[in-house]
């Protein structure tokens, strides 16, 4: 998915014009390939250094940085929305020699913002990341990309080239070491501590904690992880100041944010948009629907689905989004149209978010497979008069009962549908199959499961007396 035309107002009215304000993030972006290092420099500055003036002044310096950010009121893009200063106040905090994660995973099938940020302006997420590790006194970056997102692995390796080459120049030296790392393309890979344990040499499932990553991590690090768009973000904020990021944005959830929006539109791509924004400017921005709407995805496979009467007015933002118990997330917005059935779409992804399950945590793994197979019978019509009821049992015997999120999402979005669409639900659980059940196919889900454990290692019979 290409990234389009990239301002909009988040005037929250459809009908207010785009201000100059915007973009931020994506300004500059060119047409093709990626920014080079010295418009990169020309058009945003060289990023403030933390470290280099001795010991006290680059820990006053440091705690300055956190401090902006915190004033800022930068929340993670990465799906939580958590405050960024809290996450880098702990790490600082922490015991040892810490280590920053810049996530760039993007498991979330119907998201390529962390891609289109990779392969068009990576050296503002590298800057974003080398200022987040001097700032809790990091000497590691490690950016994550997956296995399948080449493009992203070559624009940041060709990115760092560059940076080698100018070494000498103060604007771009920095003391922590940079690599990037790949990881398997399955969903629960994005997870943090997921993250952690693939960089550690296990499998890339989550790890139950605590501990938590930001005491200790990777390598038993204290470990920083946080989405490559925020570290973006960090990059303009530690330019630019507090002040100039709260300009848009509403005061819970201050300014731009990158979205990925899908479906019927005729220019489906990557936005930035104001915190705020309404959804039906982004769409007129995207040059308007191709087909009448049966409703949305908001936030992705962890989302929730709103109806298309509800979606007139809609604000793009977490307290607009709470009032129908949707959260813009990473920034997923998935238009459906009318000709899709959303039962069988919903079957669909609840079998999907099954699959995805790291079968490490029985209610997770048991829970979710139970899920999917009550909302098959329904979409197939062959469902119990208790279905729906069983439906709610099962869900509150998921939640908050995993080593990760994974279940939560899934229950929220699962539920959320069967709400959205009840009339739907009623219909196929009396009539079966509708003649929507046979159009295309509208959510993306690829068809990939997560890989079966590796055998488990052996330990080293070297030097053992047998
Ligand atoms: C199943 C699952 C998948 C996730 N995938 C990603 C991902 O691909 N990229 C990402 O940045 N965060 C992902 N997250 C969230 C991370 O665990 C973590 O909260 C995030 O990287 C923190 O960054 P932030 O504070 O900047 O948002 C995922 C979480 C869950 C539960
Ligand atoms: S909750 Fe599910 S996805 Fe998360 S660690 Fe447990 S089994 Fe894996």
């Amino acid at each position: 998915m290409s990234a389009s035309p990239p301002t909009l107002s988040g005037d929250r009215s459809p009908s207010h014009e785009a201000t100059p304000a915007l973009p931020r993030l994506l300004a500059g972006i060119p047409s093709d390939g990626a920014m080079g290092l010295g418009e990169h420099l020309a058009l945003h500055g060289p990023p403030p250094l933390i470290r280099g003036r001795g010991r006290r002044q680059d820990q006053e310096r440091a705690e300055r940085l956190i401090a902006e950010i915190d004033r800022a009121g930068l929340l993670g893009r990465g799906g939580a929305a958590f405050p960024t200063a809290t996450k880098m106040r702990a790490v600082a905090g922490s015991r040892g020699r810490a280590i920053v994660i810049a996530n760039a995973v993007e498991a979330e099938p119907a998201s390529f913002k962390d891609r289109t940020l990779l392969e068009t302006l990576p050296h503002l997420v590298l800057d974003g990341g080398l200022l987040a590790a001097e700032a809790v006194g990091a000497d590691e970056l490690i950016v994550c990309v997956s296995e399948s997102a080449r493009a992203s692995a070559q624009s940041l390796r060709t990115a760092l080239g560059e940076r080698a080459t100018r070494a000498h120049d103060g604007a771009v030296e920095r003391s922590p070491r940079v690599r990037v790392e790949t990881l398997p393309d399955h969903y629960v890979a994005g997870q943090e501590t997921a993250v952690i344990n693939h960089l550690g040499g296990g499998p890339a499932k989550p790890l139950f904690t605590p501990p938590m990553p930001f005491e200790r991590g990777l390598r038993r690090r204290p470990t920083l992880v946080n989405n490559a768009e925020t570290l973006a973000h960090i990059a303009l904020i530690a330019r630019h100041g507090a002040p100039w990021f709260r300009q848009l944005g509403t005061p819970t959830q201050p300014g731009s944010a990158l979205v990925t929006l899908s479906g019927p539109v005729a220019y489906p791509g990557v936005y930035e948009v104001e915190h705020g924004a309404s959804l039906a400017s982004l769409i007129e921005a995207a040059g308007g629907t191709t087909a009448v709407l049966r409703g949305a995805l908001l936030g992705g496979y962890a989302g929730a689905f709103i109806g298309a009467e509800r979606l007139r007015g809609l604000g793009l933002s977490n307290e607009h989004l709470a009032a129908h118990g949707a959260s813009l997330g990473a920034g997923v917005i998935l238009l459906l149209s009318d000709s899709a059935c959303p039962v069988a779409e919903t079957a669909r992804l609840a079998r999907w978010l099954s699959d995805q399950s790291a079968r490490q945590c029985g209610p997770c793994l048991h829970g979710l497979d139970a899920l999917a197979t009550s909302i098959e019978q329904i979409a197939e019509g062959r469902a119990g008069a208790r279905a729906t009821q069983r439906i709610d049992r099962l869900g509150s015997m998921v939640v908050r009962r995993g080593a990760c999120r994974h279940p939560d999402g899934s229950v929220n979005v699962l539920l959320s549908a069967m709400d959205t669409f009840r009339a739907e639900f009623a219909e196929h659980a009396r009539h079966g199959p509708c003649e929507r059940c046979a159009s295309p196919e509208e959510l993306p889900l690829p068809r990939r499961e997560i890989a079966p454990d590796p055998p488990p290692r052996r330990p080293s019979l070297l030097g053992s007396r047998s």
